[in-house]
């Protein structure tokens, strides 16, 4: 049993910082499929700057996928969910039993499953927990899920460590089904909110001059949700039908308070708030 980053106690292996193999790096021939996607760029743009040997490998380049996949030591995947389960499929004829696969899609348990299934070789499921505008990795959390021959990614999550970032341990299903709340029904809650305010032709300008710190945060997390490409935002939503179904409850939740609200009952939402305000004093 080993005890997590996150303090979670799981009988997966833990991946430890090994400064030796950190100075010893070789350069390795890495492919990383969506290579000119927004993320795709990012990681492209971090390994090569780290010395390796990267390749790109596009939606039209598919041509060249017997060169670029089969001498790769590491085989990047970073693209559309739901692309992700075809692409591994396909990419998989190409690899050599050695070469290393991992993917950086935002929902880990099909992707892993896909990449188990159709790859003999080492396996790891990464989620980036940030976005494509970041300037470095330091300070941010790589959630990892161990697949095959997690010994194979040591020098990886290493080089992931060096740069800064935490590394953060779990099964791919816990992965999913926390993603439900720390991205799908956040993402739905600020878009609900987006679209009210427009609904509402609420001058924001005007609100942010009377503003709240927290109402200036909040509005400010609305307007980055806004300033993203709307298929991210979408995708992120509808990624399983788990999200669907949390964003539907999270909906009646809305409309059962909504209703109490409109009935002006109070002790029923004082009964709500404190309900939840002994559940969330717990954490
Ligand atoms: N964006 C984020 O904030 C974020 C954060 C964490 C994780 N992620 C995950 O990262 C992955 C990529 O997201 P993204 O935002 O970078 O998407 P993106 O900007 O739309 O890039 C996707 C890339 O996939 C490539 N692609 C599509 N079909 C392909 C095919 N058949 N063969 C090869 N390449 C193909 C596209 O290549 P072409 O340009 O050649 O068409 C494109 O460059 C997703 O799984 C997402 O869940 C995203």
């Amino acid at each position: 049993m080993q005890l997590l980053d996150n303090g979670v106690k799981s009988s997966i292996p833990a991946f430890t910082a090994d400064s030796s193999s950190l100075t010893n790096a070789t350069p390795k021939n890495i492919t990383v499929i969506g290579g000119s996607g927004r993320m795709g760029q990012l990681f492209v743009q971090q390994l090569s700057a780290a010395g390796h040997n990267v390749s790109i490998l596009g939606s039209k380049g598919w041509d060249d996928a017997d060169t670029l996949l089969s001498q790769a030591d590491l085989v990047l995947v970073s693209v559309p969910i739901e692309r992700t389960i075809d692409i591994i499929k396909l990419a998989a004829k190409y690899l050599s039993p050695t070469t290393a696969l991992a993917d950086i899609t935002s929902i880990k348990t099909q992707p892993l499953q896909a990449m188990l299934e159709y790859h003999q070789g080492p396996v790891i499921g990464l989620h980036p927990m940030f976005g494509p505008k970041v300037k470095s990795f330091s300070e941010q959390k790589f959630v990892v899920c161990p697949g095959r021959n997690e010994e194979t990614f040591q020098w990886l999550l290493n080089w992931i460590k060096t740069l800064g970032g935490n590394i953060i341990v779990c099964t791919p299903e816990e992965h999913d089904r926390l993603m439900v709340f720390v991205q799908a029904t956040q993402h739905f809650s600020r878009f609900s909110l987006g679209a009210f305010v427009t609904e509402e032709q609420v001058d924001l300008n005007r609100s942010l001059l009377l503003s709240t710190p927290n109402y200036q945060q909040e509005i400010d997390i609305v307007k980055g949700l806004f300033a993203q490409n709307p298929q991210l935002c979408v995708e992120i939503m509808l990624a399983t039908e788990e999200r669907c179904q949390a964003i539907a409850h999270l909906a009646s939740t809305y409309n059962r308070l909504a209703q109490l609200v409109e009935q002006k009952d109070r002790s029923g939402l004082i009964q709500e708030f404190e309900k939840a305000k002994r559940f969330i004093s717990n954490f």
